[in-house]
């Protein structure tokens, strides 16, 4: 692939002046906002605030031809090896395309073995909805442990919390992933063993966290119910079998995935099985059709007509024309308060990269810092910086029409809220509308700070699975323009390895020197030392 330096279009874009003021842009185009607004399923995706015209959006559209983004988009849907660093397929859409249609994997029609686990969990699902499923003693389960990490946490935790107005009121689940004896502390709190089921998660279960974390859950339950009592209350979802069957979980109670699943795109395989205990299979079906949904629009709508392509057009305009190098998702929905971390993983795991296909360095900026936090909450803790702060920060806003609650006038409150703090980045205020005082300077807002707005009637399964298909492909096109791969994490590696050396180097730390440490380090293994025996004791 041409390296995105050289190529005229990229040149265009950074030659590409950046529009001064958003109020003359909405001044001089009255249909600014309808140009500028796609109707991506239920969703509806207004760019309009960012900083961005027409000529812009011309020469973004270029560079996505040139990079020929459908096409890419193409060889992951026939499920090409297109994670090359791990020579692997990207198979993600085929967990939610329908039952009888084709998704081919090496040749092979995946779909079949995707709802043959599919009915598999949904047969457990309905199974402990209805109490059928009883625990080693007799009785119901009423409560799901999730342990996993990373995809096999964040996915299911804020799905879990999205679709609380469609969760059973006899179930509810918990998830841990801290290696901190804290979090299952914390979360075994007040549970009966009896009553409980855990599911193991994790794609190759051997991730230290999350079988560290199940061990002490099986101690646990062994310790109240015998070691009979396991098999039971014990499932694990992976794509290992014999690692399930080391761990000494039968592996008849083991949910299947397979490795063309990246952990961050898991949610809609096994890994969701706790989300499917929650609300029913019929409702995690829908989820499936919502991403499926978002899948078609993305192969089939063209141009800037296509949701994921705009929105990842916009930040690559942000990055390279505005330098920005964070992005802030703020939903204005409670139940999303978790998106934002699982989009923090979705996103930087993905296009947190600095190497490109050919393995050279990248001279351009690639994935910013993705963070944010509930509106209205974040405008009474971090939104000062976004209004007047001297970096500029482009944020996306979610919002609904109806929540779950039915309180009309307090939803109205929050979607006005969240049109508030758009037009407020977007227009600004400047000093003329201020009266004459010594803070007049103080309560100026530049404006010209960029936004981007999704909305969606209401915040159902089918439209969670959208919103999270839409961030999915949006992270491809960004990661295909940018000619890095979006697939691989080695930048995790690292940290795993040096854990594991630091634990035996702290292993016998008291009895050997440890030259090869750094002072640092060294200085702060003796301080742990010193203080973990002193709790010891
Ligand atoms: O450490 C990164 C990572 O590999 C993620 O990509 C993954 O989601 C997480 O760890 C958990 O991995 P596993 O599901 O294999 O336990």
């Amino acid at each position: 692939m041409d390296a995105l330096e050289t190529l005229s279009e990229w040149s265009q874009i950074l030659a590409c002046p950046v529009p001064q003021s958003l109020k003359a842009e909405f001044a001089n185009d009255p249909d600014r906002a309808s140009k500028m607004t796609i109707q991506a399923g239920d969703l509806r995706i207004d760019y309009s605030k960012q900083m961005i015209d027409e000529i812009a959006i011309t020469r973004l559209l270029d560079l996505a031809s040139a990079r020929a983004t459908a096409s890419a988009f193409a060889r992951m849907a026939k499920g090409e090896r297109i994670n090359f660093t791990e020579g692997r397929a990207v198979g993600h859409m085929a967990l939610r395309t329908p039952r009888g249609e084709q998704f081919l994997i090496d040749g092979v029609d995946v779909v079949p073995a995707v709802w043959s686990v599919l009915d598999q969990m949904a047969n457990l699902a309905r199974a402990i909805r209805s109490g059928e499923f009883i625990g080693s003693t007799g009785r119901r389960i009423r409560s799901v442990v999730n342990i996993g990490i990373g995809g096999s946490d964040l996915g299911p935790a804020m799905v879990y919390e999205a679709l609380r107005g469609n969760r059973s009121p006899d179930i509810s689940c918990r998830f841990v992933s801290n290696v901190d004896p804290a979090d299952l502390e914390a979360n075994l709190a007040g549970l009966n063993p009896a009553e409980t089921l855990f599911i193991v998660a994790s794609k190759t279960f051997t991730t230290v966290e999350t079988l560290t974390n199940a061990r002490a859950a099986r101690q646990w339950l062994v310790d109240q119910l015998g070691e009979s009592a396991v098999e039971k209350h014990f499932v694990a979802l992976s794509t290992d079998t014999q690692a399930v069957r080391e761990f000494g979980i039968d592996t008849k109670n083991m949910f299947e995935f397979w490795d063309w699943v990246g952990g961050r795109y898991s949610v809609p395989s096994a890994i969701g099985l706790s989300v499917m205990i929650a609300v029913g299979p019929e409702v995690f079906f829908d989820f499936l059709s919502g991403m499926h949904a978002m899948d078609i629009h993305t192969a089939q709508a063209t141009g800037r007509m296509n949701g994921p392509l705009m929105l990842a057009l916009v930040n690559i305009w942000n990055a390279a024309a505005l330098k920005t190098s964070s992005r802030a998702v703020i939903p204005y929905s409670f139940d999303l308060r978790r998106f934002p971390a699982y989009l923090q993983q979705l996103i930087m795991e993905s296009n947190g990269k600095s190497v490109r296909s050919d393995g050279t360095r990248v001279p351009y900026a690639t994935s910013p810092v993705i963070w944010g936090e509930p509106g209205t909450n974040g405008q009474h803790a971090f939104m000062q910086l976004l209004h007047q702060g001297t970096d500029v920060v482009p944020v996306d806003f979610i919002g609904f029409a109806r929540t779950s609650a039915d309180d009309a006038s307090r939803n109205e409150l929050l979607f006005t809220n969240l049109l508030a703090q758009s037009r407020a980045l977007a227009f600004g205020r400047n000093i003329d509308e201020l009266p004459d005082s010594p803070a007049r300077p103080h309560r100026v807002f530049e404006g010209n700070r960029p936004s981007t707005t999704i909305v969606a009637p209401e915040l159902s399964a089918g439209v969670l699975g959208q919103l999270i298909a839409l961030y999915e492909h949006s992270t491809f096109f960004e990661g295909a323009i940018w000619d890095i791969n979006s697939f691989d994490q080695w930048g995790v590696e690292l940290g795993k390895e040096l854990a594991l050396s630091i634990g035996s180097t702290l292993a016998d730390f008291s009895t050997h020197n440890h030259p090869e440490l750094d002072s640092s380090t060294h200085t702060l293994l003796s301080w742990f030392t010193e203080h973990r025996q002193n709790n010891n004791q």
